[in-house]
């Protein structure tokens, strides 16, 4: 199966790094140029390093899986059976990308959007077939799941194929009808606002409040730690999503959220959020 993965950041990236991991899968990782897609390749190859230093794959496995990554614009997708877009997080940026995409791949190619928070049935609308959520998680290598997302018209082959699909390539979907912010975003984010809003009222410390939740919960990361792994432009952006969609004031973006994203301080990608990353 031919995939195209749109977008190569760190999402896209591991996205295509899980496609070009399983037998079977040619992935074709684009950007809006070649320079972007051939640094996404460069991020997988180095996680794939890092796994062969580890002693947990040989160079050879590694070499093969480079060899299935082909990257450049949309345009190299001309003969993709399926593409997971992965672009910025903007309902108009989506849009045009699909309507451009529909130009290119052939007419039973599926459309599918890693979205984390838009509507699914809004992202196709005017297009000429339907797209499904396949929302994947930060880092795609290592989570498990995969929310497939039904929009309101996706037709049963097409979700029964994107099951099919996840499964084969190593993750659990989860099926979930079109709402906010889905499932996992929809409880992980708030609880992310909620521990900002803690710390701006002075309850605790950045520290104390992500000790308390991976050892009182024991959560993996802590919640401050997460949303700057996550980009709290990203967290800011689902909470307002939430807010919108719904009406509820209990998905009220925390003002001081809104803050560090308004002053650059987006977590690890700009190298300072609530931990700093520059040392
Ligand atoms: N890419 C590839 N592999 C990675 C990785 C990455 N970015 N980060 C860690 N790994 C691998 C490591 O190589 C290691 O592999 P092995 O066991 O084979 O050696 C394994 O993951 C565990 O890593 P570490 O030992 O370094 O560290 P850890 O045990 O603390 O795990 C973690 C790291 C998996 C990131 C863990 O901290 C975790 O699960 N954090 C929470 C992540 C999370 O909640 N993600 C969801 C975010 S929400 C989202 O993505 C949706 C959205 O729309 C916003």
């Amino acid at each position: 199966m031919r995939v195209g993965i749109i977008g190569a950041g760190t999402m896209g990236a591991g996205i295509a790094q899980v496609f070009a991991q399983t037998e079977g899968y040619e992935v074709f990782l684009c950007d809006i140029n070649e320079e972007l897609a051939d640094k996404g390749k460069q991020k997988i190859a180095a996680s794939l390093a890092k796994r062969v230093a580890k002693g947990k794959m040989t160079q050879e496995e590694a070499d093969t899986i480079l060899g299935r990554i082909r990257t450049g614009t949309n345009k190299i997708c001309d003969s993709v059976n399926l593409i997971v877009e992965g672009s910025p997080e903007k309902l108009a940026i989506k849009k045009q990308v699909f309507g451009e995409l529909q130009e290119i791949v052939p007419k039973d190619c599926i459309f599918a959007t890693n979205t984390s928070s838009l509507s699914i049935t809004e992202i196709g609308n005017g297009l000429d077939r339907p797209v499904i959520g396949m929302h994947f998680f930060n880092p795609a290598p290592v989570m498990k799941l995969i929310e497939v997302i039904k929009a309101s018209n996706t037709p049963d082959d097409i979700y029964e194929k994107v099951i099919e699909i996840s499964k084969n390539i190593g993750k659990t979907p989860v099926t979930v009808n079109e709402s906010a912010g889905f499932v996992v975003n929809r409880l992980l984010i708030p609880m992310i606002n909620e521990a900002v809003e803690i710390y701006a009222l002075g309850v605790a410390s950045v520290e104390e409040i992500d000790t308390a939740m991976k050892l009182g919960a024991n959560h993996p990361m802590g919640p401050l730690e997460l949303g700057d792994t996550i980009g709290l432009d990203v967290c800011l952006e689902i909470m307002n999503v939430l807010y919108t969609e719904t009406g509820d004031p209990k998905y009220r973006p925390s003002v001081l959220l809104k803050n560090m994203v308004r002053s650059g301080k987006l977590g690890r990608k700009t190298g300072i959020g609530f931990y700093d990353y520059r040392k």
